[in-house]
């Protein structure tokens, strides 16, 4: 099977577009470091886990379907942040802007009838549903903690026991 030019090329951005994900996670880590809060940075270091698994994906099934990997550019991570709120809350931006994005190439797939890489982009449409409601779910949390320093740290133990797990059908 041999996807077309226009949906190699948006495969493509598709795969950069994670790959920058987790550069960018991997900058929020670095930041909960810094900050003393090593849990926050376990998170972010699972969650960029997951952006390169994501990627590992679309490589995968970009030479499935005969396709190739075309450099393009990593978007420059965001290095300061005003708070863990300020993080989450942007993370959630990025996330929705992942879904947005993963919407359009699943629409574009419908128009040109390739019914395989509309199969493919299912479990990435679940996977962002997911995501989105993992850090809506941080960012409300981290709005009722507010400056309460004891909560914080309890929040920074509870996330410093999240691992990466593969999930879904790539076991
Ligand atoms: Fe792979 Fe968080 O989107």
């Amino acid at each position: 099977m041999k996807i077309s030019k226009n949906i190699e090329t948006l495969l493509n951005e598709q795969y950069h577009m994670e790959m920058s994900s987790g550069l960018q996670y991997m900058a929020m880590a670095s930041y909960f470091l810094t900050q003393e809060l090593n849990g926050f940075a376990n998170f972010f270091v699972a969650q960029a886990q997951e952006e390169y698994f994501h990627a590992q994906k679309h490589f995968e099934y970009i030479h499935t379907v005969d396709g190739r990997i075309s450099p393009l550019a990593i978007n420059q991570a965001r290095a300061e942040f005003e708070s863990p709120l300020h993080v989450f809350e942007l993370s959630l931006e990025y996330e929705c802007e992942v879904s947005k994005s993963i919407c359009r190439l699943t629409q574009t797939a419908m128009q040109e009838q390739d019914y395989a890489t509309h199969t493919f982009l299912q479990w990435f449409i679940k996977e962002q549903i997911e995501e989105e409601s993992l850090f809506q779910l941080m960012v409300r949390k981290l709005k009722l903690i507010g400056k309460d320093p004891a909560a914080l740290f309890f929040m920074d133990d509870e996330l410093s026991k999240r691992k990466f797990v593969k999930s879904g059908d790539e076991a």
